[in-house]
């Protein structure tokens, strides 16, 4: 059945991946971006530009533009990461990116209530660096805190979300071959990490709500 996405993040990376594969198995795809690349524009898809996610005014202006249309799965997508060692702390950085990668999909989300409906789903896309649990290596303070509030804020709107029948999935990607890991080797591709998160928004569902996966299925310690 061909469903309805809206993904941010779309220019590069696993946002345009999303892109293509959901173009591909004949989705309608919204994609929303603050610039299209060449990449995007070249999958005819409807694209939404000139969002940056930590403006206010321009999530308005693109809830207006929807015009209340219904949104299957929306997919938070976009992030940032700094670089951040006990020794070179840099507090700006810190709050950029909690800007970014928890408080604006959490706004997001809010802005697009009203295009969600019953057996929506919504996806957070947040990092095993968030898992406190996994962290055995330090550092990386403003991309691990923000990452760890974005999963709570899944949890909360798992909950929250759940008597408007409306799943939340919090889904860590994998190591991705993207410009955020300067293309790592030790990374996968895009292609197998988007193949492995639609499979993970495929299964999801209102029993197995707020939960944090890896996209290739493995169940994610908080
Ligand atoms: N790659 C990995 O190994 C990995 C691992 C764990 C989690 N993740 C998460 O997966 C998601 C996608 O990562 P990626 O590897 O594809 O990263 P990427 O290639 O760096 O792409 C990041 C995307 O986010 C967009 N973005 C950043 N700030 C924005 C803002 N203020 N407003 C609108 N868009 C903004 C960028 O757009 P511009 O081009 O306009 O900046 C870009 O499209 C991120 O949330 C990331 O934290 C990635």
């Amino acid at each position: 059945m061909t469903k309805t996405y809206l993904i941010t993040g779309t220019n590069r990376g696993i946002g345009l991946e999303y892109c293509r594969q959901l173009k591909e198995q004949g989705h309608e795809v919204i994609a929303v971006c603050r610039s299209p690349s060449e990449e995007l524009e070249a999958l005819e898809v409807q694209i939404e530009k000139d969002v940056d996610l930590t403006s206010e005014q321009a999530v308005n202006s693109l809830v207006a533009r929807l015009n209340g249309k219904k949104i299957d799965v929306l997919i938070n997508n976009a992030g940032i990461v700094e670089r951040n060692t006990l020794e070179e702390l840099d507090f700006d950085s810190i709050s950029r990116q909690f800007e970014i990668n928890a408080i604006a999909p959490l706004q997001f989300t809010k802005a697009l209530l009203s295009n969600l409906d019953n057996g929506s789903k919504v996806v957070l896309m947040t990092s095993r660096m968030g898992s406190i649990e996994d962290n055995t290596s330090g550092g990386s303070y403003g991309y691990r805190m923000s990452k760890v509030a974005l999963s709570m804020a899944g949890k909360s709107l798992s909950h929250d979300l759940k008597p408007k029948g409306i799943a939340v999935a919090i889904l860590h990607p994998g190591l991705v071959k993207t410009r955020m890991t300067n293309f790592t080797d030790s990374g996968i591709t895009t292609e197998t990490s988007v193949k492995g998160l639609l499979t993970r928004i495929e299964e999801l569902d209102l029993n197995n709500t707020g939960t944090f996966w890896h996209s290739n299925g493995e169940i994610l310690p908080w």
